[in-house]
């Protein structure tokens, strides 16, 4: 047995390494939920993180058993990963919870596929024996994502002792659409989920799904629980973070690059199929035809940072949102006014600095487990910002009130919401962004942390 008493396992982890031009390593440290979640249960807990080698620098850092305390990173060989990552998680189980597939053409699951999934099952089986080695007599186990579905049901083999949870970040495909994939493989996936003492979900309606897929193609639940902990904004970290000089500096910027007395319409995303951002830029078009009141006084600012350039469906995508944005640049720009300002370049103080500034925030996806984005603005934002925001999105359930709600697929519908979100008056665009702060940090991330922990243990008492 190890020394762990509580450990998470994701395929991305809390820090990641350069090597710099002495030799020496350069860690920088990554943000998110699960980052100050885990720094929650404090120093007294001997808490362990397993995560992948990711870049040239983490394989080097393993290697000279250089990383840090609390992180163990895998060094899964690189075209294991690949396979696993690219290869399954990001292409099949990705699209099929997020129901991305153009299904006259894809998915097509032949030879070359069952050799990818036999990388990830591999890669999977790397976690359940470094997590099963790590972990102390009873000790719990946070796995997260459609990277590791396979790896509570593989550690659960090797130690039965131990508390086993499960989160998903993404949406769960319904049983009608998670039936494509075949059948050995669906119920695998269910084995390894099922072999979790809890499941946890951002909302009611990804646990049904699962809950949905568990009957239809497994015996059901069995011992397993299931919840939902939908994962909220971290205030007091924002608050602080959006008023650092660096992001005033990006809001002064910013300024100028939109002009003196525009709207702005600002969306965030990593360049990400499921988060629609075509269509939100053909919508944007669409009110600046359906209403030219418009030119000239908005600017829709959208951060789009390329993200899984490996594959070739992302790159594709990359190239078409920013083929749009210069095509409406062309069609409507004046020598004053450029109508779609475009950052493709990631820059966590700038996206607070939009934040903080946006009149409308645009979050539209086709699919998304909750949306942190739409969370995030009416924490930041100066003077109230209206929320167009997909029914599609997880945070649709807890914001949907105060939000102007739109069907993702229905560019007309958008334009008209972008409309009616750049006309709400400033009394009821303040009393509606203080409402949807007071709904977006509900759940901070260190309580949504404990609450599972606290749930993991609940359901399983010690031995
Ligand atoms: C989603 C997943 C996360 C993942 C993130 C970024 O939100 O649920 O697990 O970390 O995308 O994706 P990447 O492939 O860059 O890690």
């Amino acid at each position: 047995f190890g020394a762990a008493q509580v450990l998470v396992a994701s395929n991305r982890g809390p820090v990641s390494y350069e090597v710099v031009d002495d030799g020496s390593l350069r860690a920088k440290r990554g943000g998110g939920g699960l980052v100050s979640g885990l720094s929650a249960i404090g120093p007294e807990a001997d808490a362990l993180w397993v995560c992948s080698a990711l870049s040239d620098g983490d394989r080097e850092a393993v290697r000279r058993g250089a990383g840090e305390d609390g992180v163990r990173m895998l060094d899964i060989p690189a075209d294991v990963h690949a396979d696993a990552y690219n290869g399954i998680a990001n292409s099949v189980l990705w699209f099929v919870h997020h129901m991305l597939y153009q299904t006259p053409l894809e998915p097509v699951f032949d030879a070359a596929f069952r050799r990818r999934w036999a990388s990830y099952e591999s890669y999977n089986r790397a976690f359940a024996e470094a997590l099963a080695e790590e972990a102390a007599r009873g000790a719990a186990v946070l796995v997260q994502d459609y990277h590791l579905t396979l790896v509570p049901g593989m550690l659960r083999e090797l130690r039965p002792d131990l508390r086993i949870a499960h989160f998903s970040h993404t949406p769960w495909a319904p049983p009608e659409y998670f039936a494509m994939l075949p059948g050995d493989i669906a119920r695998q996936l269910l084995r390894g989920m099922l072999g979790a003492d809890r499941l946890g979900f951002l909302t009611r309606r990804w646990a049904d799904a699962f809950t949905a897929c568990a009957e239809r193609f497994a015996d059901g639940l069995g011992d397993t629980a299931v919840g939902v902990h939908g994962l909220g904004a971290d205030a007091d970290f924002l608050r602080a973070r959006a008023h650092e000089a660096d992001v005033e500096e990006r809001i002064t910027a910013l300024r100028e690059e939109i002009g003196e007395g525009r709207r702005t319409i600002v969306r965030v995303d990593r360049t990400e199929l499921s988060k629609n951002i075509v269509r939100g830029l053909l919508a944007y078009r669409q009110l600046l035809d359906d209403r030219p009141e418009w030119r000239e006084r908005v600017v829709h600012v959208a951060f789009a940072y390329p993200s899984r350039q490996d594959l070739a469906v992302y790159r594709d995508y990359t190239a078409e949102v920013q083929r749009l944005a210069e095509e409406i640049n062309e069609q409507y720009g004046t020598p004053g006014w450029q109508p779609v300002v475009l950052h493709v370049k990631d820059d966590f103080a700038r996206s607070l600095a939009a934040y903080r500034l946006a009149d409308v925030a645009l979050v539209n996806p086709i699919r998304d487990g909750m949306n942190l984005v739409a969370k995030e603005v009416p924490v930041v934002s100066d003077a109230g910002c209206a929320l167009v925001l997909s029914r599609e999105a997880g945070a649709h359930e807890e914001l949907g009130e105060d939000a102007i709600t739109v069907n993702p697929y229905d560019v007309v519908e958008t334009a008209g919401a972008l409309h009616e979100a750049l006309t709400m008056g400033p009394g009821e665009r303040t009393d509606r962004t203080k409402r949807l702060a007071a709904s977006a940090t509900a759940l901070p991330p260190a309580r949504w942390f404990l609450e599972q922990l606290d749930a993991l243990r609940a359901v399983r008492p010690p031995a």
